[in-house]
């Protein structure tokens, strides 16, 4: 589907903004694993999620779900059965990825494939570590889904993570909830924490020190209500477009602020925009709060170190801002952008590049100079939804109306996203 989407003159308004996506898959997968039912709200209404919710279905977990609301009747540990069929991961690597952890301490054997964009993202990353444990898994050229599991016996390992990945900690994790011992994960470079929060909050024993998680087996998790955080990297496509377009004030709430995501409003701060937070408080571990963000000029800003895992999924929009800020963006240490929904660091550069914007692009990264403007362009999504999603805010900011071609590729993770943002024009 192409969308055209003209330049906007002010932005205002309040964003209802999805539930977070790394957080409604976590509390997917473990309020089926836990004893007794949980409602959780504000799942994310974004396709990867619902993903995950139809392999569990298929692997007899009874859920049920309501707009934004999932009814899921947990089946304890020892409850999955076998699904008739190849599970479906969909777009989605956190699913893959996570599931795979749970699928390898099975008492029965299962296929789980995805798209083509999925089917050639790497999977060896999780593959060792389970392999570690004792899983059997195989995998197209040994790295590549669909990933055919082969469940099991599991040991406790002590693994330290060689990628800074939450999905692949959360693979160990998952799958070391059915280990014969502990399970260690050391992660030098620090990322996202919901799996151990949500784990505490169900009643698992982890244990959290810098750098070092520790998990006992067979906990009996309890089912509960839960209530997703709206999503932050989805708020950020907002946050930009409010700074990017004059006059504008952009306000959202009950927004996740989890110290593991929100590098991105110390890199805002930092290139001088004056992020507002207000009404923070905590729910089931997870820091949330009100924020507002208004149009201001930018100094530049540089992405590099621990910094890029943490904005990875907000380097894309963090782009375009780079492009007009007045110092322009400078991101390495980022070569994982090359294995997320598209190549990231080529697809960037590629509509930058029809917007008329100097890049220039590295193994690892790119750099953007500042003070640039954006013409009106053919801009493409790569079937990637957050391509789609920022190179939609560039349009705003361009001299005349931009076409987005696979503009539908943002219900991977926000549904919602066209809709919202027309409705912020004044
Ligand atoms: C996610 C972790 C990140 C992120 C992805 C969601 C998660 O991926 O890019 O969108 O929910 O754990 P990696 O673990 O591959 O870095």
């Amino acid at each position: 589907m192409d969308r055209t989407i003209t330049p906007a003159r002010r932005l205002a308004g309040v964003v209802r903004l999805p539930g977070d996506k790394s957080i409604s898959h976590r509390y997917g997968i473990l309020a089926s694993l836990a004893e007794g039912p949980s409602r959780i709200v504000n799942f994310s209404s974004g396709a990867d999620c619902h993903s995950t919710l139809g392999c569990l279905r298929a692997l007899g977990v009874p859920l049920e779900t309501k707009g934004t609301t999932v009814r899921i009747e947990g089946v304890g540990l020892d409850g999955l059965k076998p699904p008739a069929g190849p599970l479906d991961a969909g777009n989605s690597g956190s699913t893959i990825r996570m599931l795979s952890g749970v699928l390898a301490a099975q008492p029965f054997s299962t296929q789980i494939a995805g798209d083509a964009s999925l089917s050639g993202r790497p999977m060896r990353r999780i593959l060792d570590p389970l392999r570690r444990m004792g899983a059997r898994i195989q995998a197209r050229e040994d790295n590549l889904p669909p990933l055919d599991i082969t469940g099991g016996r599991l040991s406790g390992i002590d693994y330290e993570l060689p990628v800074p990945s939450a999905q692949v900690k959360s693979a160990v994790l998952l799958a070391g909830l059915w280990a014969d011992g502990a399970t260690v994960v050391r992660e030098p470079v620090r990322t996202r924490d919901h799996t151990e929060i949500a784990l505490r909050e169900m009643g698992a024993s982890i244990e959290v020190r810098p750098q070092t998680i520790r998990l006992q087996p067979r906990p009996r998790l309890q089912g509960r209500e839960l209530a997703v955080p709206a999503d932050l990297s989805s708020a950020a496509f907002f946050l930009v477009a409010a700074l990017l377009i004059r006059d504008s004030e952009v306000a959202m709430e009950g927004v996740g602020l989890n110290p593991t995501r929100a590098a991105l409003l110390d890199l805002l701060a930092s290139m001088g925009a004056k992020p507002e937070i207000h009404d923070l408080r905590e729910q089931a571990g997870e820091l949330v709060g009100n924020l507002v963000m208004r149009h201001a000029a930018l100094r530049g800003g540089q992405i590099a170190g621990a910094a890029a895992a943490a904005l990875i999924d907000e380097i894309p929009v963090l782009a375009v801002l780079g492009a007009v800020s007045q110092g322009g963006l400078v991101v390495r240490d980022a070569a994982e952008l090359r294995a997320k929904e598209s190549d990231r660091i080529a697809t960037v550069a590629a509509n930058l590049g029809r917007l008329g914007v100097e890049v220039r692009v590295f193994p690892d990264g790119m750099e953007i100079p500042g003070r640039q403007r954006f013409r009106a362009a053919q801009l493409d999504s790569f079937g990637d939804h957050r391509i789609a999603m920022a190179f939609s805010v560039a349009a705003l900011a361009a001299d005349g109306p931009c076409n987005i071609h696979g503009a539908e590729a943002a219900s991977i993770s926000f549904p919602e996203f066209y809709d919202r943002l027309e409705s912020l024009r004044t």
